[in-house]
């Protein structure tokens, strides 16, 4: 009645068609993107000076809490200065500070979003310069 290794084989091919996307995932192994720096900006900083407004191991991990930060500060408190841990100051302007020096946005931030799997909506109101619009 049964054929045993047919229904085996055939549990198997469904579980795998299942999980396809799961594997096609997994199959990638593509390496985090190294985020480009070359931008001109960032570029006429002596190599001593190329820093971020704060660490890169901070900013890697905390850009997000930070601009969020900056946004309220900005809007709620009308505070238009920071003064990161090395006493330096900075505009708050996601526009005009951060995209400045990150003007590739394309090989910078949604690179690694993109392999993050994020999807910041700032860019339908905010723009990158030289760019017109920026509908995501
Ligand atoms: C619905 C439109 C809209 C969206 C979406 C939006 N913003 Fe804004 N944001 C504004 C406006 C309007 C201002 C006020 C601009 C001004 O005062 O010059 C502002 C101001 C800011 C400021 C402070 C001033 C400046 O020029 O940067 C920061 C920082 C900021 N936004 C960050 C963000 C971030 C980060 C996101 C995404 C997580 C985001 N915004 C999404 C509309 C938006
Ligand atoms: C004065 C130019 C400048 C400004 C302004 C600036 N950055 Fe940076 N950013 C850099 C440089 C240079 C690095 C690399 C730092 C290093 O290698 O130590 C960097 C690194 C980073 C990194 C880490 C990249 C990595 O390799 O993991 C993130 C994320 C980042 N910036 C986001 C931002 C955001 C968000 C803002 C605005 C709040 C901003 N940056 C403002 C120049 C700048
Ligand atoms: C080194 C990788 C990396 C780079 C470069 C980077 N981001 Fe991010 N960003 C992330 C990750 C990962 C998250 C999600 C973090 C989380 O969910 O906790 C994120 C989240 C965000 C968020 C919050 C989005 C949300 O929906 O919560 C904003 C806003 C943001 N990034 C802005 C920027 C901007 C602007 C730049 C370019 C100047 C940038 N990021 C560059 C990795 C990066």
């Amino acid at each position: 009645m049964y054929d045993a290794g047919k229904i085996i084989i055939g549990l198997v091919i469904f579980v795998v068609f299942l999980t396809f996307a799961f594997w096609m995932d997994a199959g990638k192994a593509v390496p985090p993107p190294k985020p480009k720096l070359n931008t001109p900006v960032i570029m006429k900083m002596p190599k001593a000076e190329r820093k971020c407004v704060e660490s890169k191991e901070f900013m890697r991990t905390e850009h997000m809490q930070l601009l969020d930060t900056w946004r309220n500060e900005a809007l709620r408190e009308g505070n238009t200065e920071y003064i990161n841990t090395n006493g330096k100051m900075y505009i708050v302007s996601l526009q005009n500070t951060c995209m400045k020096c990150h003007s590739n946005k394309k090989d910078f931030c949604d690179k690694c979003h993109d392999y993050a799997g994020v999807k910041p909506y700032c860019w339908r109101c905010h723009f990158v310069k030289g760019q017109m619009k920026n509908w995501e």
